[in-house]
């Protein structure tokens, strides 16, 4: 596969102005999101759910791709359209989920690897037949006593960079994710140091398994405080030491970086990039790849009326699209 067709999907990804919609929830994950809101987790539910967001009019406006799940790339429209092609028909590309969770890594407490590279070839080979021109892969960082490991790092790097390698054999663009939790009584300059140890490793690692960064997407996590730090960080704070551990880290020549949510707010998540974007010129395009952050005003919209609250619900996925669109550009006014 060329590596300008990966450059060129890596670089519609984040276009001015526009970001992922991360709707890649395994249905264990769904389960406990639709549980928040009293939803029963069905496949049709969950169905009727992903088809509400993906047909939200005009959302290829702000949104250039979405994540999809194994379960959603195979599903349509109550009336049968595909939604891949729902997707390309408003100019969204179709992106996939791939890894298969997190699992303990033995010998190492409290710390976990990202599984799902025995059989990765064949599975990617499947999903660019459905449309899938970027895939996603997720390594999880805990900060706690003692970790992360450097153990724990390296094996995330190197599931990370084999993942990458694999995607772009077959012509589909890396969205590597090494994201560092929040979760934890971490002060902000802890969250700093360990994002950047880990993303120094994640670049070693690419490099050494001969992945080119010009089809590649970082997915970041922000460097905030830990959750129960009753640490408060300004807007300006985070997005300062988000700018600074970047660019110590990630090569200029990657074509793009979107963030996770991580459990942020709306208002933060939008506040975040915005400030980050206005504080440019940046080495790269900073936009969004968020899930929670995109979705949890709609779904509690949603969740109250399955069938008349749809209309509703979409306005509200187009609203935070918007934001966030407008934050990729620092021009979001709160
Ligand atoms: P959040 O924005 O909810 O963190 O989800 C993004 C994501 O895809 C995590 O892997």
């Amino acid at each position: 596969m060329s590596i300008e067709q990966l450059a060129e999907t890596a670089q519609a990804m984040v276009a001015a102005g526009k970001g992922i919609i991360a709707i890649d929830e395994s249905n264990a994950t769904i389960a406990k999101r639709f549980a928040g809101v009293g939803i029963e987790n069905t496949e049709e539910n969950r169905r009727a759910y992903r088809e509400m967001l993906l047909t939200t009019p005009k959302l290829g406006d702000y949104i250039s791709g979405a994540i999809l799940y194994d379960e959603t790339i195979r599903q349509s429209t109550k009336a049968g359209v595909p939604f891949t092609k729902v997707m390309m028909d408003n100019g969204i590309i179709p992106g996939i989920k791939v890894d298969k969770g997190t699992f303990p890594l033995a010998g190492f407490q409290g710390e976990v690897v990202t599984e799902g590279l025995d059989g990765l070839r064949a599975r990617l080979e499947e999903y660019y037949k459905l449309g899938a021109r970027f895939a996603k892969w997720r390594a999880v960082i805990n900060i706690g006593d003692d970790i992360p490991s450097g153990t724990c790092i390296e094996a995330n790097a190197h599931a990370l960079a084999r993942y990458a390698a694999l995607c772009q054999e077959v012509g589909i663009v890396p969205m590597v994710e090494p994201e560092v939790l929040m979760d934890g009584e971490h002060d902000i300059q802890t969250c700093y140091e360990v994002t950047e140890v880990t993303l120094r490793a994640l670049f070693d690692a690419l490099y050494n398994h001969n992945v080119m960064l010009e089809g590649t997407i970082l997915k970041a996590s922000m460097i905030v405080p830990g959750k129960d730090s009753g640490e408060e960080a300004s807007v300006e704070d985070v997005a300062e030491n988000t700018l600074m551990c970047l660019k110590t880290a990630v090569p200029a020549i990657l074509p793009g970086i979107v963030f996770l949510s991580g459990g942020q707010s709306d208002e933060d998540a939008t506040a975040h990039l915005d400030a980050m974007n206005r504080m440019g010129p940046n080495p790269w395009p900073l936009s969004f790849s968020y899930g929670r952050a995109m979705q949890s005003a709609a779904l509690k919209i949603w969740s109250q009326d399955l069938v008349n609250n749809v209309r509703k619900a979409q306005d509200t996925v187009y609203a935070r699209a918007r934001d966030n669109g407008m934050a990729a550009l620092g021009q979001w006014k709160s």
